[in-house]
């Protein structure tokens, strides 16, 4: 998910199952239209060193992009996995991967939805209100094959359930009304320039 218009805060980060892999290569983002978004994702079910290298890409890709979450798919990968460091709704950052995840959503009078701008790193350079729960947990496994739970408020519940949402074949597009949709068509066709084939990559 990008990130907007707000700077990642320089406050605590919390990491409950460990900091995110590191030393991984930028790759390029896989766009909107490109089947591998638009169908469910194959499960982990290899929790090896191809996994955790293909984990430290994302964050890779994920930090030169401005992003606060990207999916496997986003790196053109079929696996249901995906890494984010994102703020709550009260500044902390939390980061994490979760592989094959399931959300878990407030239900009836918990049920409360938060009207907010939302970006695609796979359709850069726009923004458009979707409303959503405002709070969202996830649960999965880690890179070790552990099980995880994530949750939160703010923006990390957007960002959890945009990034599950990646794994399931469903990009926030999908979620619009038409209108919205042409709105966000348009301001993303007006930065296209910004966004090169092989952004976020160094030429
Ligand atoms: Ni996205």
């Amino acid at each position: 998910m990008a990130r907007g218009t707000s700077p990642l805060p320089e406050t605590a980060v919390h990491a409950p199952y460990g900091p995110l892999p590191d030393g991984g290569a930028v790759r390029p983002m896989t766009r909107w239209g490109t089947p591998v978004m638009h169908r469910p994702q194959q499960p982990v079910t290899s929790y090896d060193d191809a996994l955790r290298s293909l984990a430290a890409d994302m964050v890779a890709t994920m930090y030169a992009a401005d992003g606060v979450g990207l999916a496997a798919c986003q790196v053109g990968e079929d696996l249901a996995m995906f890494v984010f460091d994102c703020p709550d709704a009260s500044g902390e950052r939390w980061v994490g991967v979760v592989c094959n995840p399931t959300l878990v959503l407030p239900e009836g009078r918990d049920r409360r939805l938060d009207d907010d701008d939302e970006g695609c790193l796979s359709f850069p350079g726009a923004f458009v209100p979707l409303a959503r729960p405002d709070f969202a947990a996830v649960e999965g496994f880690g890179l070790d094959g552990r099980p995880v739970r994530f949750e939160g408020d703010g923006l990390l519940a957007r960002c959890l359930q945009h990034e599950t949402d990646h794994t399931l074949g469903t990009v926030f597009g999908d979620r619009l009304a038409n209108r919205a949709r042409k709105k966000l068509q348009k301001q993303h066709d007006a930065a296209a320039e910004d966004y090169r084939e092989d952004w976020p990559t160094e030429r």
